[in-house]
């Protein structure tokens, strides 16, 4: 957005450790953060009153699935109720702006289409607390959009990733652990489900999407995948095999890291975006 020329503005949460506070952002220059919460109702109308802003991108979320089950309660509240909240001073202070929601391919569930492919019709049959939070907030923005006459978009995003991931999502936690292991810094690799399959895209790809859907001339829905899929073990060989090691000899499983449902197989049908927006991928798995 700063490249755009935008004027940015972010909402940041209160961080115990202020050293901390702006870290995964500290390397960009001219964004003004405020202090701010989802649930916080105030501070959501103080910021959108002060900013005015022309665009609002809601990326906020507790966004680890498997986390999710643990801290569902904070999990629903945060990503459907903070952004009913979020939703409601758009509606009332900023009713001109664009919106954008972080809408997951998670709110999927394991509904699959005959054709191995989940599209916009798929039925959302979702498999943790995150995926129905954001079923939730899913239909909140369609409802918005519709009986306000909003500028309110969803983006369904399969999994996107990039060297800025949490270690604890599985692509950066497999080659942070390979990279250690090859350094002789740690023994072994643990995870849990290895054969659940993922549609995995680049998150430079994915936000152009972002951007693009948001400045459509109509607020509409659209699905962001590459289409292609691979497993957790996949991932595994590759990552190892391209440090010259065979993840057989490396990787355990550990039930902890298992969840008490899992959504098996994602694979997104990008065909709209793609049509309209002339959205396409420039990464690959491999590169
Ligand atoms: N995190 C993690 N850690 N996942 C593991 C591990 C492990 O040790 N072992 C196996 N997995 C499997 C998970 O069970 C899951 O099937 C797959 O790896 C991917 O897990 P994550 O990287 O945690 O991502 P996710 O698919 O659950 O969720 C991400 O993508 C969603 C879009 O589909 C997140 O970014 C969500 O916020 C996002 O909405």
């Amino acid at each position: 957005m700063l490249d755009k020329g935008y004027e940015v503005h972010g909402m940041v949460r209160r961080h115990s450790v202020s050293e901390n506070q702006n870290d995964r952002i500290k390397n960009l220059k001219g964004i003004t953060t405020y202090y701010g919460d989802l649930l916080d109702y105030p501070s959501l109308v103080r910021i959108v009153s002060e900013v005015k802003p022309d665009e609002i991108y809601n990326l906020a979320a507790q966004s680890h699935v498997r986390v999710s089950f643990d801290v569902p309660s904070f999990t629903i509240q945060t990503n459907s109720m903070g952004v009913l909240n979020i939703l409601e001073v758009y509606r009332t202070l900023a009713p001109n702006a664009k919106f954008y929601q972080a809408s997951s391919s998670e709110m999927f569930g394991n509904s699959v289409d005959s054709d191995g492919v989940q599209r916009l019709t798929t039925p959302m049959n979702p498999v943790s607390p995150y995926g129905c939070s954001k079923v939730m907030a899913f239909n909140l923005v369609r409802h918005y959009r519709h009986a306000y006459k909003l500028h309110a978009c969803n983006g369904i995003l399969f999994n996107h990733e990039s060297p800025r991931r949490g270690t604890n999502f599985v692509t950066n936690k497999v080659v942070k652990h390979a990279v250690e292991i090859k350094k002789g810094l740690r023994k072994n690799l643990e995870l849990g489900n290895l054969d659940s399959s993922r549609d995995w895209g680049h998150s430079k790809d994915y936000v152009r999407a972002i951007h693009a859907i948001t400045n459509h001339d109509k607020p509409d829905d659209f699905i962001v995948a590459t289409g292609e899929t691979r497993t957790v073990r996949d991932l595994c060989k590759f990552v190892f095999e391209s440090l010259g090691m065979n993840y057989l000899d490396y990787v355990v499983q550990n039930s902890a890291y298992m969840r008490p449902e899992e959504l098996n197989y994602l694979k997104g049908d990008s065909e709209k975006i793609r049509k309209q927006l002339s959205w396409k991928p420039e990464y690959t798995f491999s590169i």
